[in-house]
């Protein structure tokens, strides 16, 4: 989704680029279009770099694409191409970044049926072990990854500490976070919770600063609506050297939410998915689906153990006695949107709340964010007291959250609520918190990490809300900022056209401080900048650091616009154990409790 504008802003924008309809949608790509994209294949074998993900205690997936080099003649096999010989991959595993003890090793073809890809999840590595992995082909080496396996070992407590983001739209500014998060030394791993990618084009549907028109734009350059419109804007993603060099540091687990298909997607449409022009939109989520299991370092969980709908995308992992973390999917299998006119054009958004009609569909018990078997498989988790804290990364906020229509620009409108949202499938959410509220203080607690909003939040779960703003925390939300896309600043930016940096922070600001007035559980919230959360877990507390982009002025308006530029450290929140509440933390991390072993031979 998108925060609110008092603007016209991305919702006319989108009404601009459905008008258009077939033009806006399915223009040719003029080939140069595709040259960033691509640049990588014709750069040699290994030119979108490396990257790993799913650490468990023993395994890790390693990623690659290997372009096979093209024959006098021939054209060079880039992707989304569907073109090129297939190509025998050699890979190893070592504990050296020299390779010199090389652990693992093994080789697997590769070919147009996966767009060069490769993927393998290498076994029988040891815990919370440190490992540096490359692939050859042909005589040529990619460059080396770093990775490490989770630390998870059997009643042991390890130290546990990872960077959260979401929404790394890549025309809406360089990727300064990932460039920030690769420079990192103390993170075992990155969780990404959704919109690693977006689907939009470059015509009258693009979405970010109008400065970067031209300068960094989408490949293709049209909508992504097919399998090979997918796999570019993949590879797109690959070829940034920020995004590459944060792959290339640290093991990812990511999740995607909706824009890896299409905006505000339900199980058999979305808002931005035009039947009639697009085509079906199964086939198009099954293309999209395919890509992005193609290009992320993803393991598919175990399909028959656990009852669900669909496909399985939901997971858990595990770290030793310390956590667990719940990966929820909440796109597949959810119920439409509950549109209200006037406000929504289809597929949900901000509505009116408190108004009987609408509450009555928004408390509909047949209607689900995830589908009720993965629903049931997260309330089991929370409720294995196994582990002092549940970690849940989750796609879109939990927390019921009712902003005042002044706040948005939309004073006609006491409070709204975004039906995008778990507030827009509220049998769920009230299941949910619920459940919470009915853990004995055995079962652990929950930090739920979300992203999706383009904004940084830190919340109490509230149950019980009463008059006067009482309420029962129940366990904890944080939300990381945006890398890249554009968020409540912006929206309030494009409807104070004119204004100073400084004067739409101020209104920034007013509005988020109304927001967190009508909810008194919001402990934190802000709208300005972008850039991530690192998220620290011990057994006494799990603590935030949230990090963001230099706050807009007068001399630098846009700093997503400035290459060099990167998040810095803003504040740090905390929920101490047993205590299912969020408070400011007095500072931020200082060092790890203990470090993977480095090293450590086979
Ligand atoms: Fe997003």
């Amino acid at each position: 989704m998108t925060p609110p504008s008092n603007a016209p802003s991305r919702r006319t924008v989108l009404r601009g680029a459905a008008a258009l309809g077939a033009a806006a949608v399915v223009g040719a790509a003029r080939p140069f279009d595709e040259a960033v994209a691509s640049a990588p294949a014709h750069g040699g074998i290994f030119g979108y770099g490396v990257a790993s993900g799913d650490p468990t205690g023993e395994r890790v997936v390693i990623w690659t694409r290997a372009t096979p080099p093209a024959r006098r003649g021939e054209p060079v096999a880039t992707p989304g191409s569907g073109l090129g010989r297939p190509l025998l991959v050699r890979w190893v595993v070592a504990t050296d970044p020299r390779f010199r003890d090389v652990v693992r090793r093994g080789r697997v073809r590769t070919d147009p049926g996966s767009d060069h890809t490769v993927k393998v999840d290498v076994d029988e590595l040891h815990p919370y072990t440190r490992y540096w992995y490359r692939f050859e082909a042909l005589g040529q080496y990619s460059s080396p990854g770093r990775t490490q396996t989770a630390p998870d070992e059997e009643d042991v407590v390890h130290a546990l500490r990872l960077a959260l983001v979401s929404c790394s739209n890549y025309t809406g500014g360089y990727f300064g976070a990932y460039r920030s998060i690769s420079a990192r030394e103390d993170l075992d791993l990155v969780l990404h919770v959704g919109d690693y990618i977006y689907e939009y084009g470059n015509g009258a549907d693009r979405y970010g600063p109008a400065g970067l028109a031209g300068v960094r734009d989408g490949v293709p350059a049209t909508e992504t609506i097919d399998l090979r419109g997918y796999r570019l804007r993949h590879a797109l993603h690959k070829a940034d050297p920020d995004l590459q060099a944060a792959h290339a540091q640290h093991p990812w687990i990511t999740i995607f939410d909706d824009h890896e298909v299409a905006n505000n997607a339900w199980d058999t449409g979305a808002e931005n998915h035009t039947p009639d022009v697009e085509g079906d939109f199964a086939t198009r989520r099954r293309q999209a689906y395919e890509a992005y299991l193609e290009w992320m370092p993803f393991r598919m969980p175990e399909q028959r153990v656990v009852p669900h709908q669909g496909t399985r995308f939901f997971k858990r992992f595990t770290f030793g006695a310390l956590a667990d973390l719940s990966v929820v999917e909440t796109r597949q299998n959810r119920s439409r949107q509950i549109d209200v006119a006037g406000f929504t054009r289809t597929g949900g958004g901000f509505i009116p709340s408190g108004v009987a009609s609408v509450d009555a569909q928004l408390a509909d018990p047949s209607r689900h964010l995830p589908e009720p078997e993965q629903l049931t498989w997260l309330k089991d988790g929370v409720a294995d007291g196994s582990r002092p804290w549940h970690l849940i990364g989750n796609q879109v906020v939990v927390t019921p959250v009712r902003f005042p229509g002044a706040a948005l620009g939309i004073p006609t409108v006491p409070l709204l609520l975004n039906s995008d949202q778990w507030d827009g499938y509220q049998a769920d959410q009230n299941d949910l918190i619920g459940h919470l509220q009915a853990q004995p203080p055995a079962a652990g607690d929950v930090v739920v990490l979300t992203g999706d909003i383009h904004s940084s939040w830190a919340m109490d779960l509230p149950a019980g809300r009463g008059p006067g703003g009482t309420y029962a925390p129940v366990g904890v939300e944080l939300v990381c900022p945006s890398v890249t896309s554009d968020g409540f600043y912006e929206g309030f930016s494009a409807g104070l056209k004119g204004q100073t940096p400084e004067a739409v922070v101020a209104a920034t600001r007013a509005a988020t401080g109304a927001i967190q007035a009508t909810n008194p559980w919001i402990r934190y919230l802000d709208g300005v900048g972008h850039g991530y959360t690192i998220v620290d877990v011990t057994p006494a507390r799990v603590h935030a650091d949230f990090y963001l982009t230099p706050t807009p002025t007068s001399a630098q308006p846009d700093p997503r616009l400035v290459r060099s530029s990167e998040p810095a450290y803003a504040t740090s929140w905390q929920t101490l154990a047993g205590t299912r509440r969020v408070v400011p933390a007095g500072s931020r991390l200082g060092a790890r409790a203990d470090e993977p072993r480095v090293g450590r031979s086979h």
